[in-house]
């Protein structure tokens, strides 16, 4: 097998396991298109304007099948799709382009953000299965736990990072700290989670007092906004996330909260089907639109 297809298929099993179809690259009489590190396969979908599959998609639809590896898979990826783009040629009606991709194998969709692809539908998944849960204790942070907030703050803003709009900068662990220090622990709602003695995730609500910048966007007040939520990889799918969210919001409404007010990225695999389960629905959308980057 291609080495650029098992290196993808190993990534892709290795953060779910649930996702078929990416051991392999199904050419369709097309020569493949290469990269570094990168191979793929493009094709194009001319549809009938009187078809009912008209209704449901643009008309002209260019699809990149894509398999990326090797250390910088986002910039394999990057290498790949702007091949590809300057292989296309226009004349058709309707044109759109669709790179298909396994929803929790984040590591190189900051190629396709920034490139102004923008995440528009997923096929969704439940599997049926029984769980245990690992025993998670819940308590008030305070400032002894100021270097493991700081830290799991930090793997937070890298996590989100990935998807084309935050970004980890020189000066990201010294902010982080100086608001956990100043604001977030003396003066909000800060917990913890431990799993067998080690804290593995954490929430921060400011109280409506502090969530008055906000609070404008909502008619139902007073509002509270849940700031930050992380669960360690190594502990999360065991009811830690739930927990910590739903002591935030007990703890929110016996001090009268009416609202709770909370931002996520819609490309995350993660908090987009977890904040839907626990009944937050989306308020305010944020359509961006990233533009080309110059080079040279
Ligand atoms: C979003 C995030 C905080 C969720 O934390 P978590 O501890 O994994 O959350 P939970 O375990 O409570 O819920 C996740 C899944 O476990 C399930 N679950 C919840 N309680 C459970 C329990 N007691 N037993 C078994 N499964 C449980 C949930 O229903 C959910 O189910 P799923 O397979 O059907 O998806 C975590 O994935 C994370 O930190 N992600 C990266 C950062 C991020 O996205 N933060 C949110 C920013 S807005």
């Amino acid at each position: 097998m291609d080495e650029v297809i098992k290196g993808h298929a190993a990534r892709v099993r290795a953060v779910d396991p649930l996702v078929g179809g990416h051991d392999d690259l199904r050419e369709r009489g097309e020569e493949p298109l290469r990269a570094r590190d990168a191979v793929g396969v493009a094709s194009v979908d001319r549809i009938d304007p009187g078809s009912l599959r008209a209704s449901w998609s643009p008309l002209t639809v260019h699809r990149l099948e894509a398999r990326v590896a090797g250390p910088d898979p986002e910039a394999a990826l990057g290498g790949l799709v702007d091949r590809w783009i300057g292989a296309l040629r226009s004349g058709d009606p309707e044109q759109a382009l669709v790179v298909p991709w396994p929803s929790r194998d984040t590591a190189p969709v900051r190629a396709l953000a920034v490139r102004g692809f923008a995440p528009i539908a997923v096929s969704a998944v439940r599997r049926l299965r029984k769980r245990s849960v690992r025993a998670s204790a819940i308590r008030r942070a305070t400032l002894a736990d100021l270097e493991v907030v700081t830290w799991l703050y930090e793997r937070l803003v890298a996590f989100d990072a990935q998807f084309g709009w935050v970004t980890v900068r020189a000066s990201t662990s010294a902010r982080i700290r100086e608001l956990l220090v100043g604001e977030a622990l003396p003066l909000e709602w800060c917990w913890v989670a431990e799993v067998e003695g080690e804290v593995a995730g954490v929430v921060i609500v400011s109280p409506p007092e502090r969530s008055r910048w906000i609070a404008r966007s909502v008619n139902a007040r007073p509002v509270a906004y849940l700031g930050v939520l992380y669960v360690e990889p190594s502990v999360r799918g065991q009811g830690v996330g739930t927990a910590l969210t739903e002591i935030a919001q007990s703890h929110a409404a016996a001090h009268g909260v009416h609202s709770m007010v909370l931002h996520h990225a819609l490309p995350n695999p993660f908090s987009a089907p977890f904040w839907a389960r626990r009944g937050y629905r989306p308020l305010i959308t944020q359509w961006v639109r990233h533009l080309p980057q110059t080079t040279g």
